[in-house]
């Protein structure tokens, strides 16, 4: 169906997560730390199996956080133990705020990833001032020389032309 309406939108959405995947593991060795803002059902914290040696925070709504928490323990029996599922609603709270309530400790050197939310439904704002809005100054969240974002979205308006950035914050 959505295949039909926006052509080549599930193959975009693939190669958007093997390269966030590929950075992901080139960082491993060089992160403490991976946190995934808008991580909805992103599996890449459960199959990528060098993650299970570092932190991860996914962070997302009360209710997909919780639907979440209820299909992991259904698969696995418990939530794994590196990872923390942080409930937030970006509209009215910032991560640098409820990340520290959840164990994340600002300094650490971070992979940040804040894939395919800017467009979602639940956001207000433009991309652009939603995403400043919730990195509050960028810095504040992380080390900036040794933290990566990756800011990767479908504009709808464009589609299928797609954009994905990555890189240094
Ligand atoms: C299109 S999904 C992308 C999920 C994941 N990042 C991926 O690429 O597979 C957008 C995610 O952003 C989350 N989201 C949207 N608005 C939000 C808000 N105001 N606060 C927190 N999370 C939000 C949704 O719950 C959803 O899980």
């Amino acid at each position: 169906m959505t295949e039909k309406k926006f052509p080549g939108v599930w193959g975009g959405i693939l190669c958007r997560k093997r390269y966030i995947d590929e950075k992901l593991i080139e960082s491993i060795g060089q992160i403490e730390a991976l946190v995934n803002l808008g991580a909805g059902f992103d599996t890449r914290a459960y199959r990528l199996a060098p993650i299970a040696r570092i932190p991860v925070w996914e962070v997302d709504q009360p209710q997909n956080i919780e639907a979440k928490r209820r299909r992991l323990r259904k698969l696995f029996g418990e939530i794994p133990e590196n990872v923390t599922l942080v409930p937030i609603d970006f509209d009215q709270q910032t991560p640098a705020i409820v990340l520290p309530t959840c164990g994340y400790s600002i300094g650490k050197r971070t992979f940040f990833i804040w894939e395919g939310v800017t467009q979602s439904e639940g956001i207000a704002g433009s991309p652009e001032v939603t995403t400043r809005r919730v990195l509050d100054g960028g810095g504040r969240l992380g080390p900036v020389r040794s933290s990566r974002f990756f800011q990767c979205r479908l504009s709808v308006s464009m589609w299928p032309a797609r954009h994905c950035d990555g890189g240094p914050m």
